[in-house]
């Protein structure tokens, strides 16, 4: 079964061929560059560079996949959470495509679409396992019981991870999507030069970034007000440890108390090298299984939207061409 699928919830305009778990072809067209003179996403110009580039981009996902539109099986397309303007655009081309196609329309949930990306070429990995979902907008610790069944255990109280390196990062003067550069620039060397908090959260399986963004910011204020120079790198490496610290804590926490044998991380935060490398070295000390996406998986695409298409559909979940775009919805909404 070929499955076309299309991305558009925030600032990459994303469309793949897809069959099964085998990617055919994957296009992406990035508006990052634009973004970063604002110092983030700005909706409108998100929505409207998608509709200048999904034609376009969908014609090249067809012809790399090496396949005409008459191949198509099925259209799958991100529906929710996202930017509103920026998820209608991808919700009403797929819903025009299915239709003139006749074939069905297959609405994939974001985060959902995440946590395939650990699929994509990949036949290992098959639930139930335990996932965490840290990406820009979104921050969670769920249990995949199925492809299509998912269990929200614990979650961000105030600000994703992603958000709190992006912003951190914009208070320390590096460029959009903070995240990617903090990781790139950040060196080892001394973490106690800037004690930043340890954070910390009332749930059991629950995070908190907001105090430790609070506190870089007042940090890098203070240090401004008198004149003071930042050593950023260090500064980065710091704020980069102490975000690990409490992803990997709760995580270790939930994997031993409900007895997980299988981690997923998933997410534009996946591709974290810190991230990466300490949760790979607490499976090992485990002996657990872990999947991690392949790093070009990792950031918004529509290859795993495809991916979870196939399972979605498998499950009976087709829409109309009522369908709508929700800019919130849990992943276990159904
Ligand atoms: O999943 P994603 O592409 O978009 C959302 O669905 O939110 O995630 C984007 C987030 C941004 O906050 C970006 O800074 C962060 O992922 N990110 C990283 C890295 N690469 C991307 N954060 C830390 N380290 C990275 N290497």
């Amino acid at each position: 079964m070929k499955i076309l699928s299309i991305e558009s919830s925030c600032d990459e305009t994303a469309v793949a061929v897809c069959e099964g778990r085998r990617v055919l072809s994957s296009a992406v067209a990035t508006q990052v560059e634009e973004h970063k003179i604002y110092g983030g996403v700005v909706p409108e110009i998100a929505s409207r560079r998608h509709t200048e580039a999904i034609s376009a981009v969908c014609d090249k996902a067809v012809k790399d996949a090496g396949i005409t539109y008459s191949d198509i099986d099925a259209v799958a397309v991100t529906f929710a959470p996202g930017l509103i303007g920026a998820l209608l655009v991808g919700v009403n081309f797929a819903k025009g495509l299915a239709l003139s196609l006749s074939v069905p329309l297959i609405p994939v949930h974001h985060l959902r679409s995440h946590i395939a990306a650990n699929y994509i070429d990949n036949d290992a990995l098959k639930p139930p396992f335990l996932c965490l979902m840290v990406s820009g907008g979104n921050t969670i610790l769920c249990e995949v019981s199925d492809y299509t069944s998912f269990k929200i255990i614990g979650g961000t109280t105030d600000d994703a991870a992603g958000e709190c390196f992006d912003k951190t990062a914009r208070a320390m003067g590096l460029s959009y999507p903070g995240g990617i550069t903090m990781d790139k620039i950040a060196t080892k060397s001394d973490f106690t030069k800037y004690p930043l908090p340890v954070p910390k959260s009332a749930g059991e399986y629950d995070f908190s970034f907001s105090g430790l963004k609070t506190a870089v910011i007042n940090l890098i204020h203070n240090k401004n007000q008198k004149g003071e120079d930042i050593d950023v790198p260090v500064l980065a490496a710091t704020v980069r440890e102490r975000v690990c610290d409490m992803l990997i804590s709760k995580t270790f926490s939930a994997v031993e108390n409900l007895g997980y044998k299988t981690l997923a991380v998933a997410g534009g935060v996946s591709a974290n090298s810190e991230l990466r490398a300490r949760i790979e070295e607490e499976c090992k000390k485990r002996g657990m299984e872990l999947f991690v996406p392949q790093l070009k998986y990792c950031g918004d695409n529509a290859a795993m939207v495809g991916v979870q298409a196939f399972y979605e559909h498998a499950s009976g979940n087709v829409a109309g061409s009522g369908l709508n775009a929700t800019a919130t919805l849990p992943i276990d909404y159904r």
